[in-house]
């Protein structure tokens, strides 16, 4: 930290923070700026024209065509005020997920519900579990609302339930664990889930992440867990597998005192017609998502296999994406060099305490022979 001290905008003094002017007087909250900015996935290599965005867990078939047309069709109300209560997509997700419409709460992408979560029951001197390889929104979410964050170690890049339960105290308020995980791809078992549930103190809430659940055939998100219990919510997303990522929504299931609650801090016009109705058109044709389902299984079985047969495996992953494992580091970064050279952009993960790991996501068919190919002549095998 270096004090620069000259008279900033108003007569203020101001001084560097990790190269940022700050202002002495007009301060953020404390722990505000020990939050380490998030680092989306790279869309661009610097000389490479033609890349394949594959770092950041996006549908490459995109949004269905019905959303699309939805799409076209907002453009009718754009002078119009949304609607508030998102009535018509909570109405529409609960009938195709068999949810109660009343306990759905639609935000600006899972970002805003888990932000939601952690501003509405987490401040000062409370606690945030979640575990070392987990999302990185929980831990910025955590520190924004001021609250502690606690992480908890994985056993083989995969969840720990007892791990979990020992790390919760009195100060714990919400425990997140996205199942399947991102960045391991890794998920634990319902009933290891159901476990976890009961185990936890009385004033903590379970936070289930529910990102990629579309992408396992007959799993509802922990939605069965919602229903039976009175401290679990849930978090979906459109950004994923409904290939939504540029519009921003996302939703939440819970308990009736916590969707109450959240709907109080959550800006009345959170969402715009737009996010709304080509929601409400995605999640009704589960025809696309099912195809973007298959495609996916296969096409994923197909490139950890490859990749493992080149000598770098993955654990097995229920999500849009694999998590290749190299030697050590150095040969993690040489090989994202090798592949951003052909224009395959791929996502370090050394901010998860994975440095010697790639994620890749599941491209089409195009794109995952593109990837097997890069990666065996990177390994000296074509
Ligand atoms: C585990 C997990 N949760 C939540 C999100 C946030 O998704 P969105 O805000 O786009 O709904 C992501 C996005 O990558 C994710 O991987």
């Amino acid at each position: 930290m270096e004090a620069s001290g000259h008279a900033g905008c108003g007569g203020l003094s101001t001084r560097d923070v990790s190269g940022i002017k700050m202002n002495d007087q007009i301060r953020p909250q404390p722990g505000i700026l020990d939050i380490a900015l998030y680092q989306g996935g790279k869309a661009h290599v610097a000389g490479v024209s033609k890349v394949v965005k594959l770092s950041s867990n996006e549908n490459p078939f995109g949004p269905s065509d019905r959303a699309k047309a939805a799409f076209g069709q907002s453009m009718q109300t754009l002078h119009r005020y949304p609607v508030t209560d998102h009535a018509a997509l909570r109405h529409a997700i609960a009938e195709v997920c068999g949810l109660d419409a009343g306990r759905i709460i639609c935000g600006a992408g899972s970002d805003e519900i888990i932000t939601f979560l952690a501003q509405a029951y987490a401040g000062p001197g409370d606690e945030v579990v979640f575990t070392e390889h987990g999302f990185l929104m929980y831990r910025i979410s955590a520190m924004a609302a001021g609250a502690t964050p606690v992480e908890v170690p994985e056993r083989e890049r995969t969840a720990d339930v007892d791990a979990i339960l020992a790390a919760c105290t009195r100060a714990t308020r919400l425990v997140f664990l996205a199942n399947p995980n991102n960045p391991t791809g890794t998920m634990i078992s319902t009933d290891d889930v159901a476990r976890l549930a009961a185990g936890l103190p009385p004033q903590a809430l379970l936070v289930l992440d529910g990102a990629y659940a579309e992408y396992v055939e007959g799993y509802d998100g922990g939605a069965a867990l919602v229903d039976a219990r009175q401290n679990v919510v849930m978090t979906r997303t459109f950004s994923k597998i409904y290939g939504l990522g540029g519009l921003r929504i996302g939703w939440g299931y819970g308990p009736s005192h916590v969707i109450d609650v959240l709907n109080r801090v959550r800006g009345p016009f959170n969402l715009s017609t737009t996010q709304l109705d080509v929601a409400e058109a995605a999640v009704r044709d589960q025809d696309h998502l099912v195809r973007c389902r298959e495609e996916n299984r296969r096409w994923r079985d197909w490139l950890a296999g490859e990749l493992a047969a080149l000598g770098v495996p993955s654990d097995p992953s229920q999500a849009n994406f694999i998590l290749a494992r190299f030697a050590d580091q150095a040969e993690a970064e040489a090989c994202d060099a090798h592949l951003a050279a052909r224009g395959l952009i791929v996502r370090q993960v050394a901010s998860y305490k994975l440095p010697n790991c790639l994620r890749i996501t599941v491209g089409d068919q195009a794109a995952c022979r593109q990837v097997v190919d890069a990666v065996a002549t990177f390994k000296g095998v074509r």
